[in-house]
């Protein structure tokens, strides 16, 4: 089963390590994690700014990932949508495509808000391939975007409203629910 919970203090550590891992690494461009130092001002943060909100994706009962929404406090509704799994061994599992219709669930729920954005390297398939699917489009190609270990990297802008999610979320929760990924 798959679940959405809030960060807890003990999570920073364990956040440190898989924002390390490659895996993870090459994938991310939004912030520098080549430092503890900077590692913990990022995770306060995350905790404590009411313009990010980060959730630990739970996999039966234990953490497999990140999802976070930067963002939340200007005045457009959007935030920006970035997450991993960092469990390796979770990958593959489902556990991405259920944390997406949680994740889009609270943004566009409790959240209230009007849109979810993301940045995705052009090259991250599996990235792009999940969000599509759930429900993300394709809104723009940014040419050398991102600066990746000192290399400028393409980027895909996806995004997705909230009624287009409003019209999709039904059957995307029917078919999680019937996998065993989430909770009916
Ligand atoms: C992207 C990511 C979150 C997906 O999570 P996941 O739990 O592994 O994905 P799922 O098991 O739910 O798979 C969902 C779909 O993606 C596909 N997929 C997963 N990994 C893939 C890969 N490496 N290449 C191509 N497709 C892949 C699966 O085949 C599945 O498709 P299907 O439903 O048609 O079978 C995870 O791979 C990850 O953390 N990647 C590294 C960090 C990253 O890229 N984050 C996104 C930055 S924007």
């Amino acid at each position: 089963m798959i679940e959405l919970r809030d960060l807890a203090p003990d999570d920073e550590e364990l956040l440190y390590r898989w924002r390390g891992e490659p895996e993870v690494a090459r994938w991310m461009s939004d912030a520098d994690v080549s430092g503890r130092e900077a590692h913990r001002a990022w995770f306060t943060q995350l905790s404590n700014d009411p313009d990010l909100r980060g959730w630990m994706i739970q996999r039966s009962g234990r953490p497999a990932g990140l999802l976070t929404l930067t963002g939340l406090s200007g005045h457009h509704r959007r935030a920006a949508w970035n997450w991993f799994v960092g469990d390796r061994e979770a990958r593959g599992r489902g556990v991405g495509r259920a944390a997406q219709v949680l994740g889009l669930d609270r943004a566009f729920g409790d959240l209230g808000l009007h849109k979810v954005w993301a940045e995705v390297m052009a090259d991250n398939d599996a990235a792009l391939k999940i969000q599509t699917a759930t429900g993300f489009r394709r809104e723009g190609y940014l040419l050398g975007h991102v600066l990746k270990d000192g290399a400028p990297r393409d980027v895909v802008l996806l995004g997705i409203l909230r009624d287009e999610w409003q019209a999709l979320a039904p059957a995307a929760r029917g078919q999680l629910v019937a996998a065993g990924l989430i909770a009916a």
